[in-house]
């Protein structure tokens, strides 16, 4: 991973371009809406891996009915920008060795992250989330389809390392990325994504595909 990217510096240091991107994704709520339809965590016990700015503690984490929504991000600056949004139930820490005691989630839920990590990096987050899991327990993710990050695993490598950790496609969703106008879409993307970021149109919007995965335990 490249620390000096600009999705590294927005987690250390430029936390509102992060906010911005995510304020655009999925402006119709369809993402969402689909995982609510396919999910049933009234009185679970959910953990948000990389919530970063707190985005889904508005939606998913109310929608759903979960018993309880643990926010846990590693950047610092994002977690301040999520309490200052009103998100509570933060925690700062590391998916990589999670601060959270054994069988103590029912679900995991983790948007936009799991791509981070590289080849044994993603056996030592799944191990973790084992840990941390109840029997039975289930993780779920976004991933994008079709937009590389560029220090995040491509496309290929990407769908084929979490396919081979038991990673199952549940769903898949055309949406956009639909920025407030042309010139905070090419602000933004240009700062996260550099020379790679993908073209805008005149109304700043970007086509967006994802997808939503499953992993089970037992
Ligand atoms: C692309 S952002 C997605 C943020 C959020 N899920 C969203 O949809 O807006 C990736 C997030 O993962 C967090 N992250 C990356 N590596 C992490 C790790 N090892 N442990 C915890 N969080 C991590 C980053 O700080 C960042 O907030």
């Amino acid at each position: 991973m490249k620390n000096n990217s600009g999705w590294q510096r927005s987690y250390a240091e430029a936390p509102e371009y992060l906010r911005d991107f995510s304020k655009a994704e999925d402006p119709d709520g369809r993402v969402v809406q689909e995982l609510l339809a396919m999910t049933d965590w009234k009185r679970k016990r959910v953990l948000e891996i990389g919530c970063g700015s707190g985005r889904f503690s508005g939606s998913i984490a109310k929608e759903s009915g979960a018993m309880q929504w643990l926010n846990l991000d590693r950047s610092r600056p994002l977690l301040g920008l999520a309490q200052l949004a009103g998100t509570s139930h933060l925690l700062q820490g590391d998916a990589l060795s999670l601060p959270l005691a054994g069988n103590s989630v029912d679900v995991i839920f983790s948007a936009w992250v799991f791509s981070y990590f590289w080849g044994d990096q993603l056996s030592k987050v799944i191990q973790e989330c084992s840990r941390v899991l109840s029997p039975g327990g289930e993780i779920w993710i976004f991933e994008n389809e079709a937009i590389d990050i560029p220090d995040a695993m491509p496309e290929d490598g990407r769908m084929s390392a979490l396919k081979e950790e038991g990673f199952i496609k549940q769903s898949h969703v055309l949406t956009e990325l639909r920025f407030l106008s042309l010139g905070q879409a090419e602000a933004v993307t240009e700062f996260l994504m550099g020379s790679s970021a993908p073209k805008p149109d005149s109304r700043g919007r970007i086509p967006h595909q994802v997808q939503l995965l499953k992993k089970s335990f037992g």
